[in-house]
Formats: C-alpha cells, sequence, structure tokens
C-alpha cells in the first residue's frame, strides 16, 4: 500500500497534504525518512511514524453510536443530516456505514462500521440476534398484546413477525415497554403496535445482542467499541 494512501486513509489528510507533510521530512518508516510520497509500505509490518507519532493501521472501525432523533441511519441524504455526518474526519476517512437502520426519530444504540462483513451477520435473520428497545405507548399496553406478541404479529402488509418479547413496565393510558425481536423490518415495532392497536410515541434502542448501549454516551455521540464488545460481535460471524 502506498505510504500516501495509508496516512490519508488514517486522517492525515488529502494526498496533497500527506506529500507536504513527506517533503517536510515528518514521516519515517522503519525510522528511514520517507522522501516519496508514492513509497509502498507494509501497515502490518512496518514501523510508520508521523513527527513523534506512531500511525497504528486499522484497516476497520467499529463505532457504538447513541443516536439522536433527527438524524437518518445512511451514509449521505440530500435534505437531512446522517449519522455519518455526526463523526469526526479521522473516523470519516474510512467510509464507515450504520449497521441497520433506526428511523429518523428513533434514538439509541447504532453501531457503525467499514466492516461488511460483520454487518452482514450481524443483520442476518439466520443469526436471531435479539435487538431491545424502549418505549412508550399511547394506550394500555395489556397481557392479551403480550401473548400475541409471543406468538408474531401480522402486519397490516400481510406478513406475520417472528416471535417477539414483550416486557410491561408500567400500563396506563400511556404505557411503558421494553421489546425484542429478531428480526428488522421497516418500523417494525410500531407497526406491530399499530396491529395491536396502539401508538408508539417514542422509541430507543438499547442493545443488539450483547451489545449494550453505552448509558453514558450523550445523544448524537459516540465511541469506539472496547475489546469485550468487538470479540462479542465478531464472535457472531
Ligand atoms: N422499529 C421501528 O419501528 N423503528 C425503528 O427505528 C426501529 C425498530
Amino acid at each position: 500500500m502506498r505510504i500516501d494512501k495509508l496516512l490519508s486513509n488514517m486522517g492525515y489528510g488529502s494526498r496533497k497534504d500527506v506529500k507536504a507533510l513527506v517533503k517536510s521530512k515528518s514521516v519515517t518508516v522503519n525510522e528511514t525518512i520517507v522522501r516519496d510520497s508514492g513509497q509502498k509500505v507494509n501497515p502490518e509490518k512496518d514501523l510508520i511514524m508521523v513527527g513523534e507519532n506512531v500511525v497504528k493501521y486499522k484497516p476497520y472501525i467499529y463505532l457504538m453510536m447513541h443516536k439522536p432523533p433527527g438524524v437518518i441511519s445512511a451514509t449521505d441524504d440530500q435534505y437531512d443530516k446522517t449519522v455519518i455526518d455526526l463523526l469526526a474526519p479521522e473516523f470519516q476517512h474510512y467510509k464507515p456505514f450504520p449497521v441497520g437502520r433506526l428511523d429518523k426519530d428513533t434514538e439509541g444504540l447504532l453501531l457503525i462500521t467499514n466492516d461488511g462483513q460483520l454487518a452482514h451477520q450481524l443483520l442476518s435473520p439466520k443469526k436471531d440476534v435479539g435487538k431491545t428497545y424502549y418505549a412508550k405507548i399511547s394506550g394500555n399496553v395489556t397481557d392479551e398484546d403480550v401473548l400475541a406478541f409471543a406468538a408474531g404479529v401480522l402486519l397490516e402488509d400481510g406478513y406475520k413477525t417472528k416471535p417477539a418479547t414483550l416486557n410491561i413496565l408500567s400500563a396506563g393510558s400511556q404505557s411503558e415497554i421494553e421489546v425484542t425481536i429478531t428480526e428488522g423490518k421497516f418500523h417494525q415495532v410500531k407497526r406491530m403496535f399499530e396491529a395491536v392497536g396502539k401508538k408508539v410515541v417514542y422509541l430507543k434502542r438499547l442493545s443488539m445482542g450483547e451489545l449494550e448501549l453505552d448509558q453514558s454516551l450523550k445523544l448524537g455521540t459516540y465511541r469506539e467499541l472496547n475489546s469485550e464488545e468487538l470479540s462479542y460481535c465478531k464472535s457472531i460471524k
């Protein structure tokens, strides 16, 4: 791999910026000053430094975001801000994308990566990865709803959902619930409640499998997965 491509991918600016860095003799490979920004390097083996900093090359990034409402789970959008717009340039360089979608008004756990294989595994219906949501529901959620969700709900388009676990946290004219589904159909939680005559008024994803939203992340912020979270995600492969 060319050193200018590698450094550019790692957030050291455009190839032109990297060329300037090389010209200023700030870049070394195995302690030898780089003179040609097209020099080939092996990111796994070579000791690459910019000034005093060792450049640790990672082909993939894995971020946990606390998605705020009002942004789209997509890489770009003509009208709205996307979750990728919320990332610092050093992460955007990896060309990451969200793993699955949360609706514009939904908050909570969103995994963002550039590892297509991992995304595929996490989303595969075959893997049965449970996604747990907290929701406020306009209407009284009842034990019959719990049974209906456990049996699978018939949506308005004729699709019968897989069994879902519904837990009533508080019931009343506005109820609070947690629900775990293993699929990711469009607007699935909202449509499941519509199917039993109720309306979701607030929705937040709490977890995907064993990956739980870090409660210390404020809305709109993110962090890299820690090693335990990452090995869980990779174990699904
Ligand atoms: N179900 C929904 O209805 N919306 C989401 O954003 C996620 C699950």
